[in-house]
């Protein structure tokens, strides 16, 4: 079997998916099942191979998505990265480990790391301005504020990318911006970070990348490189302001975080470190092959910054490859998380029970290995119905079934070949080197297909020589014409197993083989004379309309959600928690309107007099813009009544009344209800 490679170990990573909501088919298609069918590969071939994978707990998102749920940061990634764990586990992606960014050896491997660098001189500090949220005393990184996209004028851009236009941008960059904790406008900080000096490594990067791996990495990873090297590369901060993350270890640093994409990639080094007390040897042996799978918009990240930090920090090998995908679609839309747009995976196994390998085989073959792709539910049934059934199982399936019918399930002798069959075993001997070829290439969807063809090989073969019309006549010839067949079935079993391990198991116990190894693929022996086959099992089934159709209608039900929601204005982000403490000291009571009248000179404020069961006393209220005075004497109301009093135009306001806004700006008073006195207490 070709070996193209010269290397002692691999390394496979794959992108750690953040912990704040579950994996989906864009996710499997991108990263996981093409890692996978490669490491699965590798352990065949009996390569020195460590499959890292885990969960990214840090960043903005998760911290924000803890806020609007009123939980911690920590209950978020530990729900999700529950979760997340066991779908992959279920859906068999095969990981040596799957970590964590919250464990403390990540803590403790991800502040080494920027120590060393720190100590190394390789960072640059430098104080800049930031947007800060006077309202909650914090500074505002990447996610916690929005405005409007400078390129495309979307309102809704995030101040590290427009998510419209895709722009990278600066916080700064943004038109009107407000603080997502707030609401407010925020204002400018100086604050103080450390800063990678990325146009630094430019010559290096270039001589690297551009000039090392042109014709080696995929085109649309090394085509993003050269643009973002020729755009010129800028000095990236790698702290933030902060206080979820791996804090910056060093004095002077109180509140600050490192950068979820500085602390993240280290996160493969830790669980390595955590799988492995010999984990040095792969990550810093030049004869290990490092290899990150991710997806497109993963890049940037694995092909230029974490190199330029593990080049810093001076003692770790590099990626050899870095083949990113691009992106898979949903039904001719982008997969979206927070539109709920996608196919989530442990909605997929519990809804499509020990399907695995058909989602595994529809990704594969389906892979948007070059250019973005779309997958569509009527096409998972076609590939389902016409070639996993039609071709895969019907082959398998017949042939077993044709040997129990006429052998008593023994394995029958070939005694003599034709032509014909000489042709085909030369054939089929053709198949493992050119599936390994294409899978070293990381070319899996060709790799996935000559796989098929192979099936297809084998029900040409039953085709051509009909075996159920020869038995009568000529028994000793269908003996031949199924041994050969059963070859193939053993010979898919093997070069089936990286795309498709459920499958490929149900054939090995029908077949009663054990395990092989990929360099076994080509013996075309496996199966001895006489041995005892067991029944066929099922391997794949139909696919019925109304399956499909259900999986259709639950999209339908999402898009009508989202229009729905986007009918309605947000509501307004839940503020900085408080203490009981800062609660019980507002003294809140019911009261009624005696009198209301405009005050003078103004057209906002309101003059009121209201008894609050303690007393008789004045309140300004701005609400003049939406109630006449007139309307509103009578009216049942709750005072925040131990308010400092404040004087509005020169009268002295003595509390406050409770309103409720909508997030349309109507605005209603907060009635008590009837049977409250004035004066009751509200707690
Ligand atoms: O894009 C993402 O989902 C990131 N959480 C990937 C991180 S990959 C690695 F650096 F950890
Ligand atoms: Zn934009």
């Amino acid at each position: 079997m070709d070996r193209l490679s010269n290397f002692k170990r691999y390394t496979v990573t794959s992108a750690l998916p953040y912990a704040n909501g579950p994996v989906h088919i864009g996710h499997l298609a991108g990263v996981y099942v093409p890692a996978d069918i490669f490491v699965r590969f590798l352990r065949m071939n009996g390569e020195d191979v460590i499959f890292i994978g885990g969960s990214d707990e840090h960043g903005v998102p998760i911290t924000i998505k803890a806020l609007r749920q009123g939980v911690t940061p920590q209950e978020i990634v530990d729900r999700y990265h529950g979760m997340i764990k066991k779908s992959f586990e279920e859906f068999g992606i095969s990981f040596d480990i799957y970590s964590r960014t919250s464990n403390k050896i990540h803590h403790e491997t991800a502040s080494a790391f920027f120590k060393k660098l720190y100590e190394d001189g390789k960072f640059i500090e430098k104080v800049s301005q930031q947007y800060y949220d006077e309202a909650t005393g914090h500074f505002l990184a990447d996610r916690y504020i929005t405005g409007t996209c400078p390129h495309c004028g979307y309102d809704r851009a995030y101040g590290d990318q427009c998510e419209k236009c895709g722009t990278s941008l600066n916080a700064t960059d943004l038109i009107e911006p407000s603080s997502v904790l707030s609401g407010n406008k925020p204002v400018l900080r100086d604050t103080k970070h450390w800063f990678l000096p990325l146009d630094q490594y430019e010559p290096w990067l270039r001589e690297w990348i551009l000039e090392g791996h042109k014709g080696d990495w995929k085109a649309n990873v090394y085509g993003q490189c050269k643009s973002w090297i020729e755009q010129g590369l800028q000095p990236r901060a790698v702290t933030r302001d902060l206080d979820w993350g791996v804090k910056v270890p060093i004095d002077g640093a109180d509140g600050k975080v490192l950068y979820v994409w500085f602390d993240a990639p280290i996160g493969y080094i830790s669980a390595t470190r955590e799988l492995t007390p010999e984990w040095e040897k792969y990550w810093k042996d030049p004869e290990t092959k490092l290899i990150h799978f991710i997806g497109k918009d993963n890049i940037v990240f694995h092909c230029i910054i974490f190199p330029a930090m593990l080049k810093a920090e001076g003692s770790y090998i590099l990626p050899d490859n870095v083949p990113a995908n691009e992106f898979l679609n949903l039904e001719g839309e982008k997969i979206s998380t927070s539109r709920n747009w996608a196919v989530w995976l442990h909605e997929y196994l519990q809804e499509f029970p020990g399907k695995q390998d058909v989602l595994r085989y529809v990704l594969t073959s389906n892979a948007p290995e070059t250019k973005d792709n779309d997958f569509t539910w009527k096409d998972f049934q076609t590939r389902n119905n016409s070639e996993l059934v039609a071709i895969l199982g019907n082959f398998i399936n017949r042939t077993v079934v044709l040997t129990h019918k006429y052998f008593e399930g023994k394995v029958p002798a070939a005694i003599s070949y034709t032509d014909a069959d000489k042709a085909a075993l030369e054939e089929m001997r053709q198949f493992p080197g050119r599936i390994a070829t294409s899978l070293y290439g990381y070319r899996f969807r060709e790799a996935l297909t000559e796989v098929m063809n192979l099936a297809r090989l084998g029900n040409k073969y039953l085709t051509d020589n009909e075996p159920w019309k020869k038995f009568s006549s000529d028994p000793i010839r269908v003996g031949t014409i199924l041994n050969l067949s059963l070859q193939i079935c053993a010979q898919l079993a093997i070069v089936a197993e990286p795309f498709l391990p459920f499958s490929a198991a149900k054939i090995r116990h029908t077949l009663n083989l054990p395990k092989f190894k990929w360099e076994d693929a080509v013996a075309l022996n496996w199966l001895k004379e006489a041995q005892q086959l067991n029944q066929p099992e099922l391997l794949f089934e139909k696919i019925e309309d109304s399956q499909i159709q259900t999986q259709i209608q639950k999209l339908l039900d999402t898009k009508k959600a989202n229009l729905e929601a986007q009918a309605k204005p947000p509501v307004k982000p839940m503020k900085e928690s408080i203490q009981y403490d800062d609660f019980v000291k507002m003294d809140i009571r019911v009261g009624t309107i005696l009198e209301a009248e405009k005050v003078a000179k103004t057209d906002k404020l309101l003059k009121l007099k209201i008894d609050t069961g303690i007393d008789q006393r004045i309140v300004i209220s701005g609400i003049a813009k939406y109630f006449k005075p007139e309307e509103i004497i009578g009216k049942r109301v709750c005072v925040l009544a131990n308010l400092s009093p404040r004087k509005l135009k020169g009268i002295d306001s003595q509390g406050m009344i409770l309103m409720a806004e909508n997030p349309d700006g109507t605005l209603f008073f907060v009635a008590p209800p009837d049977d409250a006195m004035n004066g009751a207490d509200i707690k």
